[in-house]
């Protein structure tokens, strides 16, 4: 047991004298009511703050008896007790704290993390038991094995203390749940585990994340980039910040890191805000994973363009590198784009040093719900990408109605078509595929598919339109407009709450050639052969199943979709 000494301080009883009393962890927990009352820490300016769920459980009569003396205070209506940092009381002590309330964080996610029934959820996308999925993070394959986690705020559709849900796979297709990775339990990210990436060493399994805490009232944002691994691939252990303390020049909006070797050095991207507000990449560098220095702040070369940059990638494909980055605040190449977040690639060119230089932005998918994807090298050398289907402000969405929102894109493979990224299903969804359905689209007005789960191919003509996850009232349209020579995707006819309502995509092609992969609430458009993709959720009633085209289209065929085995499944379920 970690042995602490703690110093009394004054703050709550002025007239007492300071002493120092070894105290355990344990100690300290139980005088704080057990660990059930333990709700937080965090470490503000060198002192121990201790959030707990009720303060009639702390022991107030140990106080005499050489346990730590603390102020009270509400924070955000919750009570936080202010110590003085004990003396002796080390990073270890303050790990083993974190891991007794992690202990109960997991308790307590898995008591409520059955999936809750909902007619929109996906049967074969990767969506949460319930409450609010975001970043997909760490994509790796490692020791035979695809890992994939996301964050997770597993009590409702809302921003909070993020979480690391992890799913293994063999397939890529089929999904196991896991144990909750990482808990938002420690100093160092007890306000989230916020997103990051995996790197896989020999039989270790790295994950490199943000940790994000909030201070006092105000909320002050405290950002450190910290390191946790797992020598078994599914308990992982905390070992703390790697990156303790800010760059020169950046505000505390710096996170998502994601880790490249770089000739004989290691280098760590990270999305960044600087001091006056632009986005950038911060690059730190490393020759054994656990200690990184600065190296610079990239993308100036980029002018302004956006207030904050987040979630970096960065790979090589087809003799180029690529860097894959969510900048904030850009303007939208479309009047109906109104959302402020946008996700794209960039060139990338690396010197020695591992500084960057970035050009040629474009944006990754042209729907409404993508964001903060992620790209992992498969075990066969495809470079294949997982997204966010959904974003940033966005929780309103019918599904929320019934506990869970939001889901992960297809997954796709990447290539290098002309120094361009071209994206496509991965071959592996053809095996859900069920029996081609005959069907014959023609102008006859409203039919009906069998399922909303498919797979379809069409050559739609300049000027006609495709109506999906139709019924009376309800539709989605994907129209070519031969005036402007453009793809509109166009989701106002469903029961849509918030977000923009219409995509549109110019296209210089003659013909357009659509691959269409439908679940319960989405549509991922993949155009002439994924040179644009155009991703959105769709939430229409379960029955609206029907397809019409009005004008012509040919080479139609369309597949129902198997459900993939239920990733939101938990084990305890
Ligand atoms: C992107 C993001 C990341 C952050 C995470 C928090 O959606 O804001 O920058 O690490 O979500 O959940």
């Amino acid at each position: 047991m970690v042995s602490v000494t703690s110093k009394v301080s004054a703050t709550k009883d002025p007239e007492a004298k300071s002493s120092t009393t070894a105290m355990s962890v344990s100690d300290l927990v139980n005088l704080l009511g057990g660990p059930a009352n333990v709700n937080r820490v965090l470490f503000p300016n060198n002192q121990l703050v201790i959030e707990v769920h009720d303060t009639s459980l702390v022991n107030t009569s140990l106080v005499n008896d050489g346990a730590p003396r603390y102020s009270l205070e509400e924070v955000l209506g919750k009570p936080q007790l202010t110590f003085d940092m004990p003396e002796h009381f080390d990073d270890s002590s303050l790990l083993e704290l974190g891991s007794v309330i992690s202990q109960q964080q997991v308790q307590k996610v898995d008591a409520v993390s059955k999936p809750v029934d909902c007619e929109h959820r996906p049967s074969w996308h990767i969506s949460p038991p319930q409450g609010l999925l975001n970043d997909p993070n760490g994509f790796i394959y490692h020791n035979g094995e695809y890992h994939l986690f996301y964050q997770w705020y597993p009590y409702a559709c809302v921003h909070k203390d993020k979480y690391w849900a992890h799913l293994t796979s063999k397939d890529l297709i089929n999904w196991e749940w896991q144990p909750l990775a990482l808990t938002p339990s420690d100093w160092f990210d007890s306000h989230g585990v916020f997103s990051g990436h995996a790197l896989s060493q020999g039989e270790q399994l790295m994950l490199f994340y943000t940790g994000n805490t909030r201070f006092g009232n105000q909320r002050d944002r405290h950002t450190t980039q910290c390191l946790a691994v797992s020598n078994d691939g599914i308990t992982f252990e905390k070992l703390g910040p790697v990156i303790p303390k800010l760059p020169e020049g950046v505000t505390p909006h710096i996170r998502d890191p994601k880790i490249v070797r770089h000739g004989e050095h290691w280098l760590m991207l990270l999305g960044a805000q600087t001091t006056d507000l632009k986005g950038r990449l911060a690059i730190y560098r490393s020759s054994d994973l656990h200690q990184w220095e600065f190296v610079s702040l990239c993308g100036d070369e980029m002018g302004d363009f956006g207030y904050m940059w987040e979630c970096p990638d960065l790979f090589e494909l087809g003799g180029e590198h690529f860097a894959i980055v969510g900048p904030q605040g850009i303007e939208s190449d479309s009047a109906y784009h109104t959302i402020p977040h946008h996700n794209g690639y960039v060139k990338a060119e690396l010197d020695l040093e591992g500084k960057i230089s970035l050009t040629d932005f474009d944006n990754l998918d042209k729907g409404f719900d993508f964001y903060a994807p992620q790209t992992m090298l498969a075990a066969d050398g495809r470079r294949v990408l997982s997204g966010w289907m959904g974003l940033p402000d966005e929780i309103n969405h019918p599904s929320s109605d019934n506990g869970w929102v939001h889901q992960l894109t297809a997954l796709r493979e990447l290539t290098n078509r002309n120094g361009r990224l071209v994206q496509t299903p991965i071959a592996e969804i053809a095996t859900l595929r069920k029996e081609k359905q005959c069907f014959t689209l023609d102008n006859s007005g409203y039919q009906s598919l069998c399922d909303k789960a498919f797979d379809m191919s069409v050559v739609l003509e300049w000027g006609s339109e495709l109506r999906l996850h139709a019924k009376a009232d309800q539709y989605v349209s994907i129209r070519l407009n031969e005036t402007t020579r453009s793809l509109v995707f166009d989701r106002t006819h469903t029961l849509i709450r918030e977000g923009d309502t219409k995509r549109e995509l110019l296209l210089d092609s003659e013909k357009v050639e659509l691959r269409i992969l439908s679940d319960e609430s989405s549509l991922e458009i993949f155009v002439n052969g994924g040179e644009f993709v155009l991703t959105g959720r769709v939430f229409t009633d379960k029955d609206a199943t029907g397809i019409e085209l009005r004008g012509g289209a040919s080479d139609f065929e369309v597949y129902p979709l198997n459900a993939a085995s239920a990733p939101f499944i938990s084990s305890l379920s």
